[in-house]
This record gives structure tokens, sequence and C-alpha cells, in this order.
């Protein structure tokens, strides 16, 4: 079979362009029609400078490749297009053939696949810490009731200062036993059940809720997309999921200035696939940021995973949790965070009510 060079052309997952000697685009495939957002019509003749911006990294990148006549490939460039947010690209720039002027320009975004990789890998973490979990709550239950138990026989008959150590133990087991249902909480497996959910409804119950209680310290924001659809999910899971997002973000700001923003908009552009399902449109964005601590460096590939806490009561299983049911809603969450920022993006699809689900 020859392979048909137009479909393969079209077919292209990332961004490509033809570039002619004088740096103008005198092709464009369909992925780079969609980034740029104008068709391969429109863009015939424009030059790079013009699309990108002429002090543009891309604008650089292709200077050089001419340059050096060759061809050139710079890592994680950031690309930025007037009114959305740059994004993380490997820029691929290469003569068409030797003694031509035409190049090639190649876009690779980075920044999704990666932290989409990211996201996939906390889901088999979280996966193999669930059988675990449940057999480890399941086995404790038992022995900490004894504990507990004799802990209150003892204080029975207790002086003063043995008192104070029945007590701690008592607290003490207690504690633990909180551990656990959080521990069971996670290993609970039973699939979700989805329907219409308002996302600003359970939102709004889950920032009312903080307010009242651990984040009583926080100013709140919140800026939402009003004509964003439903999605689809379960309300009571994704209520938890915020919580355990705006918690943290209010435990990472005990002073006074503390602030906490809520953000949803709608970003048609983010579709993602597990291997071996179909594609997924999951344009539902939901954004939580605040102004606390930041997440070190160092641990902002981990906190997904389980049991990494940086408190010293921590279970390091809310985010593991958080991981767990936007997969099973077949949706992504990511983390950035600066010291002044820390923002947790989520994204959902929305609910089609002919989907049999
Ligand atoms: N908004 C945030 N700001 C700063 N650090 C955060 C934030 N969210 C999460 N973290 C970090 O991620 C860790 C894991 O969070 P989590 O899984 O909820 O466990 P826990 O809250 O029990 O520690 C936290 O201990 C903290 O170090
Ligand atoms: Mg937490």
């Amino acid at each position: 079979m020859i392979p048909d060079f137009e479909q393969i052309w079209a077919t292209l997952p990332f961004p490509a362009f033809v570039l002619d000697a004088q740096n103008q685009l005198s092709h464009a495939n369909s992925a780079a029609e969609q980034m740029v957002k104008s068709s391969a019509k429109q863009l015939r003749m424009r030059s790079v400078a013009s699309l990108f911006g002429g002090n543009s990294l891309i604008a650089a990148t292709v200077a050089q490749a001419r340059a050096n006549s060759g061809s050139l490939v710079q890592y994680n460039v950031d690309v930025g297009l007037n009114d959305v947010d740059p994004i993380t690209c490997n820029l691929h720039v290469a003569p068409l053939g030797a003694d031509t002027d035409t190049l090639l320009l190649l876009i690779q975004p980075t920044g999704v696949a990666q932290k989409m990789s990211r996201s996939l890998t906390h889901m088999a973490a979280g996966r193999s810490v669930v059988a675990m979990s449940a057999m480890l709550a399941h086995e404790l239950r038992n022995p900490l009731a004894g504990i507990s138990g004799a802990a209150q026989l003892l204080a029975m008959n207790a002086n003063e200062g043995d008192l104070e150590l029945t007590e701690l133990i008592e607290t003490e087991t207690r504690r633990i036993g909180k551990l656990i249902d959080r521990v069971e909480h996670f290993g609970d497996d039973r699939p979700i059940s989805v329907s219409a959910v308002n996302i600003h409804d359970v939102l709004d119950r889950t920032v009312r809720a903080a307010k009242a209680g651990f984040a009583n310290h926080i100013a709140f924001s919140v800026e939402y997309d009003p004509s964003l659809p439903d999605a689809a999910g379960d309300s009571d899971q994704l209520l938890q999921v915020f919580q355990n997002i705006i918690k943290n973000a209010a435990e990472a700001n005990t002073g006074t200035h503390g602030k906490i923003k809520v953000r949803t908009s709608f970003n048609s552009g983010v579709k993602f696939a597990i291997s071996g399902h179909q594609a997924q449109n999951v344009p539902l964005q939901i954004e939580i940021s605040d102004n606390g601590t930041g997440i070190p460096e160092s641990m902002i590939a981990e906190v997904f995973d389980p049991f990494v806490t940086s408190k010293s009561n921590g279970s390091g299983l809310g985010l593991p949790l958080v991981s767990k049911i936007i997969a099973a809603h077949g949706g992504l969450v990511e983390c950035d965070s600066t010291p002044e920022r820390t923002t947790f993006t989520i994204r959902l699809p929305i609910w089609r009510p002919q989907t049999d689900t």
C-alpha cells in the first residue's frame, strides 16, 4: 500500500507547519489549525513572526535553525498564543530535504503529556495501596478496640498520675481509629454512580462548610463560568475531592491573609485517552488556588502518592483519594505550585443524558 501523505499529514497529532524561505507558512496540518485557531488557508503566507511574535522562542528557534542550516530541537519551550495560557512544548525545526530553504516546524506539547502520565501513575499507585489498606484496616480494628477497652478498665482504679496515661492511651487509640476510617474509605472500591452534577452547587456547598469550619480564617473568592454545563459525576464524591483540596489549601495558610480562589471554566481543547479506551473530552475545568506556603519542588511530583505528607498529624491520604475519585470519573487532576500560588486543576467530562453509564 502506498501511504497517502496528505492523510498522514492531516493525522499527525502534533501541530506541524511548513515554512518557505521567507518564514511564511505554506502549509499547516489540522493539529496546527486547531492550535492557532485558524484554517490553513487563513494561515497561508502569514509569517512565523506575525503569528507567534517576532521575539517569540519559536521565531528564534527557526532563525537559529536557518543560521545552522540544519535541524534543531528545542526542549521545554513555553509557547503562548494571544489569549491562551502558554503550554510547554518541544520544538523541532528541520529542512525538508537537502538544498532547500523549506523548513518543517513541529510543535510537540510536553506539559500535558507529562502531567497525564503522572496522573496515571498515581492511579496505579492508588490501586495497589487500596487492597493493602482494606486488609490492614480490618485487621487493626479489633486489637484497637481491645486496647481502648483495657485502658478504660484500668482508668477505673487508677491514681491521678496513671489516669493521665490511660487518657493518653484513649486519645491516641481514637486517633488511630480515625486514621483507620480514612484508610478504609480509601479502600472503598465501589464504582461511582454517575449523574448530572452542577459543579457550582457542589463547590458552593464545599466552600460554605469550609468557611464554617476548618477554613474560617480564609477569604474565599469564586469566579464561575455561568454557562458551564453539568458534569458527569458523583456529587458526594466530588464534594469530597473539593473538600480535600480546600482543606490542604487552608492548612497551607495559617496566617490572617489566607486567600482561596475557586474558578470554573470551559476548555474544549483537552481530551485524553487511557490506552485501550476511547478518547474522552474533559472540558470542565475547576481550579482551586491558594496563596499559602506552596509545595516544595522536591515534593510536587509525589503529592498524589499515598502517605506523602509534610504535616505532623497528616495521613497523606487526601490527595491520593482525590486522584482516585477523579480517575474513576475519567477526569484529570494536576497541580502547579510556587511559594505564593498553588493551584489544583481538575478536568471533568460533561454529562450527556444519552450515554448509558
Ligand atoms: N495547597 C497546598 N499548599 C501546600 N502544600 C500542599 C497543598 N496541598 C497539598 N500539599 C502538600 O501535599 C501533602 C499531601 O496532602 P494530602 O494527601 O492531603 O495529605 P495530608 O493533608 O494528610 O498531609 C501535604 O502534606 C502538603 O505537604
Ligand atoms: Mg490533606
